[in-house]
């Protein structure tokens, strides 16, 4: 099957050298392109800024900055795509506007005005057809009521849900205590895994609801 994945956060500039970001990573992301690679698949990765390395496998790699790129590369990737597994952070909001050189502090606004970014997930939807969609629900307490109403709002498959207030569970760690809930019933809280495991149980459910293992 052919993956495409995304992982890591978005950075919204506000000048060359201020953003607005997230504390995603990667490493969800990076582990599940490595998952399926070693399951035999093809992957392409779209990654926002990460200080990971690319895992073996023959993954095709794109490096983003931020929101719109990334949904330029996934629209640009999803026609040669059998499952698409988005675990990146997107920033919601960007500056509305970019500033090309750098503020000097007295010239700056302490107030910054934001514009919406388009959601990545629910533009894709629209191209879908016979794909598989796999979303995260990152809620900060019980994240199941948020990941149901996204799986329907987002049209997704498979939505992953996860507490990341957890001290094990989330960003910058290397477990995760995740639930995968399906459109088709799926419901399997999973104990608590290493990022790899995790990404392997999705690698997993996504070759099963679509019948094939390569
Ligand atoms: N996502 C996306 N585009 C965005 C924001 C999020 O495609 N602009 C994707 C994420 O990659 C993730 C899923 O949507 O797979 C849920 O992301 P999350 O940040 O939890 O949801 P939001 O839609 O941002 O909702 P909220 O901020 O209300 O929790």
């Amino acid at each position: 099957m052919r993956f495409l994945v995304s992982a890591g956060p978005t950075r919204e500039h506000i000048d060359p050298v201020r953003f607005l970001s997230n504390r995603s990573t990667g490493r969800m992301g990076f582990a599940v392109a490595a998952a399926a690679a070693a399951a035999g698949h093809t992957v392409t990765l779209v990654t926002g800024p990460v200080a990971l390395e690319t895992p073996p496998g023959g993954i095709r790699r794109v490096d983003v900055i931020s929101a719109r790129d990334m949904l330029a590369a996934l629209q640009e990737h999803l026609p040669e795509t059998d499952v698409l597994v988005m675990t990146a952070a997107v920033a919601d909001w960007r500056p509305r506007h970019t500033a090309g050189a750098k503020l000097k502090k007295a010239a700056m606004n302490p107030v910054i005005e934001l514009e919406p970014n388009p959601d990545i997930l629910a533009t894709l939807a629209q191209a879908k057809a016979g794909r598989t969609f796999v979303g995260f629900a990152a809620e900060t307490g019980d994240p199941l009521p948020e990941a149901r109403r996204k799986l329907i709002a987002k049209g997704l498959d498979l939505i992953v849900a996860n507490d990341v207030s957890r001290s094990d569970s989330g960003f910058a760690v290397d477990t995760n205590r995740v639930t995968l809930i399906g459109a088709d019933g799926t419901f399997a809280p999973l104990p608590l895994l290493t990022k790899h495991e995790v990404a392997c149980e999705i690698v997993k459910w996504c070759e099963t609801r679509r019948g094939t293992q390569t």
